[in-house]
């Protein structure tokens, strides 16, 4: 008997060893690998050459990682956003769409609208009843919420013009992470637990939803696997464009819709282009902003409320002062007003860019703020604008070795999009209709109001608020900024380039510190808690401001170039957001 238990903890302490020494050699070959690793990473990271900032960690080290072994910004891009489609599901895609913006070496600047369109057989009245009432939710949630999505089309076409790696390659570290999992975060783990009803509603197998666990709870650390996700990007990998567009994907997406009501069919997904447009361009105190044009209404915005603060001196005024904040707020008022009633897909209405963007119609718009009084937003514009979003876009900023730089701003629209998940497919599509105005008069899920110019008809393109941006000083690249937030990102992006340009802040702390948020309408100053001193907030108040209070204000990812050259990535703080670069 003796023996026996000797032999057992003999067999024990021999086991014990071979453990120890396996841990050992894997700790070895972690430390080897993080020999190997030549990029920093984190929320703040510098870099002599290049940069990635993502909303999450392993989408960062994907695209440091490309660009270490010698790819360019588009490359990086590429495989950046087919890993965000599998470790961001929130708002990280294949089921959606967005916009890039691209700055090469030479100066040249070129956008790419890969928004998602209204399918063919869409009309005006489609979310509304017999009567003409809005029926709720409609374009919100189930199949009938989606547009034919762009981003796989966007990144295949920017790839095809710039890109140096082969696309099978740049997908292959999304394509491992959907097959063997990856470790989702703290915050991830309460979302998932968080809208498991939700995905249950909305999904025909409740058994065959990847975030909805089938026992338990999600913890930090728990391994997310796709092996349906993992399977698409493979038919992607092989067959380009027609791996989505056309065959499995596209029927196995078609027939999710029609079981749901849906109308998107085979030809919309065939039919599907995203496209080249020309960038939004202009100057703020010397320096030059590209942003995106229409669908997008970011651009426009951003550069209507820059070129009003010009008028004024925001960097004396001083950072989050009542008499900076109440200029803020008058031109905000103002631009969201315009916004509301001229912006729309420019295939489908005439935008009038060039008359917005005048300089005696800007130095109009200016002349009607009183420097101590709150203008009512009533008697700015008829058109009403109300918008209040949830924070499920994302944004990602590159740079590499050579100077090129990218801007993407990508999105299902709110979180997990309409919370469909195409059945065998892996992956969720968007609810992006409810971006187009359903009816005048009535606000959509963020509050927002629109009329003619951002009607549905088929094809169309639903407006967009997302706004990814580069600056330029003395012609060299400058900044890369962009973020989620619905309406706030408008006023998010101007905010940051202001922290920079005029409050003179490093990138860290213009993306950190806090935001301010105003629309027109409703007619209220949106701070983040906490962001405004209440003696702030009095003499706001005092000039005949209303003021809410309210969360967290997007998440910006950003990329500052110092006059050294050297880059700082900054990863928002209010994210999972993280900077690599080397
Ligand atoms: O394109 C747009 O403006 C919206 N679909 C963006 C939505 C969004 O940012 C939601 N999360 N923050």
């Amino acid at each position: 008997m003796k023996l026996i238990v000797r032999q057992q903890m003999a067999d024990k302490r021999f086991f014990l060893k071979i453990t120890a020494l396996l841990m050992a050699l894997v700790y070895v070959s972690g430390c080897a690998n993080l020999g190997q690793k030549e990029y920093l990473e984190g929320k703040t990271v510098f870099g002599e050459k290049a940069m990635v900032v993502s909303a999450h960690p392993e989408a960062t080290r994907v695209g440091v990682e490309v660009l270490e072994k010698g790819g360019n910004a588009v490359d990086a891009m590429v495989a950046v956003h087919f890993a965000l489609a599998v470790v961001y599901p929130a708002a990280g895609n294949l089921g959606g769409g967005g916009f890039m913006m691209y700055r090469q070496p030479n100066g040249e600047v070129v956008s790419l609208d890969f928004r998602e369109k209204a399918p063919l057989a869409a009309y005006e009245e489609m979310y509304q009843d017999e009567n003409g009432d809005i029926i709720d939710g409609l374009s919100l949630a189930g199949p009938m919420a989606s547009g034919v999505p762009g981003s796989v089309d966007g990144m295949l076409k920017a790839h095809a013009r710039y890109g140096t790696i082969p696309l099978k390659e740049l997908l292959q570290p999304a394509y491992t992470l959907a097959r063997s999992g990856f470790a989702i975060t703290a915050k991830q783990a309460n979302n998932y637990n968080r809208y498991r009803k939700t995905f249950i509603e909305h999904n025909r197998d409740s058994t065959d939803i990847p975030l909805v666990k089938l026992e338990g709870e999600w913890a930090e650390g728990d391994l997310l696997i796709q092996k349906d996700l993992a399977a698409t990007i493979k038919r992607i990998q092989k067959a380009g464009r027609d791996g989505f567009y056309k065959g499995k994907t596209a029927e196995l997406l078609v027939a999710e819709m029609k079981a749901g009501n849906g109308i998107i069919e085979l030809e919309d997904m065939a039919k599907y282009t995203s496209k080249w447009r020309e960038p939004i361009t202009g100057q703020y105190r010397g320096a030059t902003i590209y942003s995106m044009g229409p669908p997008s209404s970011g651009g426009i915005a951003l550069m209507q409320l820059l070129k009003m603060s010009e008028h004024f001196p925001m960097g004396d005024l001083g950072f989050h002062t009542p008499e900076t904040i109440h200029l803020m707020t008058e031109m905000e008022r103002r631009v969201y007003a315009d916004r509301a009633k001229h912006l729309g897909d420019a295939d489908f209405w005439e935008v009038p860019q060039k008359a917005l963007l005048d300089d005696q119609y800007i130095a109009s718009r200016v002349k009607q703020i009183n420097p101590n009084k709150a203008t009512d937003s009533e008697e700015v514009l008829a058109m009403q604008l109300n918008h209040q979003e949830s924070e499920e876009t994302t944004h990602y900023s590159i740079v590499d070795a050579n100077g090129h730089a990218v801007s993407v701003t990508t999105t299902i629209n709110s979180g997990y999009g309409s919370k469909v998940f195409v059945s065998g497919a892996g992956f969720l599509m968007n609810n992006e209709m409810d971006d187009f105005s359903s009816k005048p008069g009535v606000p959509n899920v963020y509050g927002l109001l629109g009329g003619k110019a951002n009607a549905i008809q088929p094809e169309k393109r639903m407006l967009s608020a997302m706004t990814p941006t580069i600056v330029e000083k003395d012609g060299k690249l400058k900044m890369v900024v962009g973020t989620p937030g619905g309406s706030t990102i408008i006023t998010s992006v101007y905010q940051v380039v202001m922290n920079v340009l005029d409050h003179e802040m490093n990138m860290t702390d213009a993306v950190s510190s806090g935001r301010v948020h105003h629309q027109w309408k409703p007619n209220f100053i949106f701070p983040e808690r906490d962001a405004l001193d209440p003696a702030i907030k009095k003499a706001l108040e005092k000039m005949g401001h209303q003021i809410k209070e309210r969360g967290s204000i997007g998440r910006v990812d950003a990329i500052l170039v110092g006059p050294d050259g050297k880059l700082e990535g900054a990863g928002d703080p209010r994210g999972d957001d993280w900077a690599a670069g080397f």
